[in-house]
């Protein structure tokens, strides 16, 4: 297993480029089922993550080519509709082929995803939405069972707001016969990114942006190219890698509109912003100052940048708090930087982090994506040298971080193992 051996440095400087989002691109490379043809996406980074998801689709079915930031994914032979427990537990975005296959074939036998490391992770929303559509579903060994004789629109109230169930019922009803109405729908980008590409096709989803979709059935779908979106959650990573710098770094081809949260609580920690385009230059703060964190649905504070956002705090002069109210277990990188001497302590969701005036350099361990992310920070600051292993969880969500990293200062080794 690869792992990171990381030295400090806190003068980076420069500019750092942004990849696709990998969160929008697994529902659009579901939504290429609904639309028999070869439909192509653009700026596509290499992650683990889409190659699982397109090992998915040709089990499917599906024919996909890869090169040079373009996927191509043609869906004319699609007729295997199973999703097996071994690319399913490796991935739980896997769940996004149950609403497309049931629309375009009109049955779906998915794994039953497992636990994850941050936390019990329910799908009861997607197959209630399934369910209000008109399929019928039973789980058998470790499977959804899905069917339906053709989908028929229905009002869908979700009790809590989920980013795979919004997107799943959207994938599903676009191709109902009739109208739904989708309420409590999440607004995240990826949401936003995932009904572009579907009216593209041309579904007819209205209300984008908002928290009631309206989805008016259409007969057939069409294959479409389409650019993917900057991934939010990579560019805040940076985002916070230069606020712990002590050098201004410009982070390219992102979108501000979708980092509100983070820029504002940026600026409460002192950081300096200067927004152009697509570009964002941070000019760090002299001295950390304390700000707390509360995650929540989009636009409110992502819970993807929760992890990097605590090891900003570590370093903070004074206490704060980071509380995650969407996944309450998502802290197994806090004992991984008390390791690296940080201050931090639990109260059920609730990480009470006391700064400390420096990190100092160990051996860690990797248990998730961000959490992954969030140590290499920290081990980009510590004194000494920092390990971070089993960094794979880094590989399923970002391009070449030690390279992108290392291109504004940072002196990350990757050692094979
Ligand atoms: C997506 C993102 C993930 C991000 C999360 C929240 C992808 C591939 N993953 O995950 O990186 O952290 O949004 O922004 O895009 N819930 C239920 N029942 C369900 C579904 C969800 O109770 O059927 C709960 C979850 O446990 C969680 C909350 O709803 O507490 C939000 O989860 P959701 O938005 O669905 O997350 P994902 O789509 O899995």
């Amino acid at each position: 297993m690869d792992k990171f051996i990381i030295e400090p440095n806190r003068n980076l400087s420069g500019d750092i480029h942004v990849s696709g989002a990998k969160n929008a691109i697994l529902p659009a490379m579901a939504a290429c089922l609904l639309a028999p043809g070869k439909s192509i996406l653009h700026n596509v980074p290499d992650l683990i993550d889409l190659k699982t998801m397109a090992h998915l689709l040709r089990v499917i079915g599906a024919r996909i080519e890869y090169e040079n930031g373009i996927m191509s994914i043609d869906s004319k032979d699609v007729c295997y509709p199973e999703a097996p427990y071994e690319l399913v537990s490796k991935m739980r975005a896997s769940i996004y082929v149950l609403g497309p296959l049931l629309a375009r074939l009109g049955k779906a036998r998915v794994s039953f995803p497992g636990g994850c490391a941050i936390g019990t992770r329910p799908v009861d929303l997607h197959l209630k939405a399934m369910e209000a559509l008109g399929a019928k579903i039973n789980i058998d060994h470790g499977y959804i069972n899905a069917q339906t004789e053709g989908l028929t629109g229905a009002d869908i109230h979700f009790e809590k707001s989920s980013v795979g169930a919004t997107i799943n019922a959207l994938m599903a009803a676009v191709l109902a016969h009739g109208t739904t109405n989708l309420y409590n729908a999440a607004m995240e980008p990826e949401v936003d990114s995932t009904i572009d590409i579907l009216n593209k096709m041309g579904a007819k989803i209205s209300g984008k942006s908002t928290t009631t979709l309206c989805i008016k059935g259409v007969d057939d779908l069409f294959p479409v190219q389409m650019d993917m979106i900057p991934d939010r959650i990579e560019a805040g990573t940076f985002l916070i890698a230069a606020a712990l710098s002590t050098q201004p770094v410009r982070v390219c081809n992102c979108t501000a509109d979708h980092l509100t949260a983070l820029l504002d609580k940026l600026r409460e920690s002192g950081c300096e912003l200067e927004i152009e385009s697509n570009k964002i230059r941070l000019y760090p703060a002299k001295r950390i100052k304390t700000t707390n964190i509360l995650t929540l649905p989009y636009p409110g504070f992502p819970t993807d940048l929760q992890a990097q956002f605590t090891v900003l705090m570590s370093l903070a002069d004074g206490i704060s708090y980071v509380e995650d109210t969407i996944f309450p277990d998502r802290f197994m990188h806090v004992a991984e930087l008390n390791r690296l001497q940080a201050d931090i302590t639990m109260q059920r969701n609730i990480a009470c982090i006391k700064g400390v005036k420096k990190l100092n350099g160990a051996e860690v361990m990797a248990t998730d994506l961000r959490a992954s992310a969030a140590l290499v920070l920290a081990g980009m600051v510590a004194e000494g040298s920092t390990t971070v292993s089993r960094i794979y969880h880094i590989d399923r969500g970002y391009d070449k971080i030690e390279q992108k990293l290392n291109s504004i200062g940072a002196k990350i080794r990757r050692e094979k193992g």
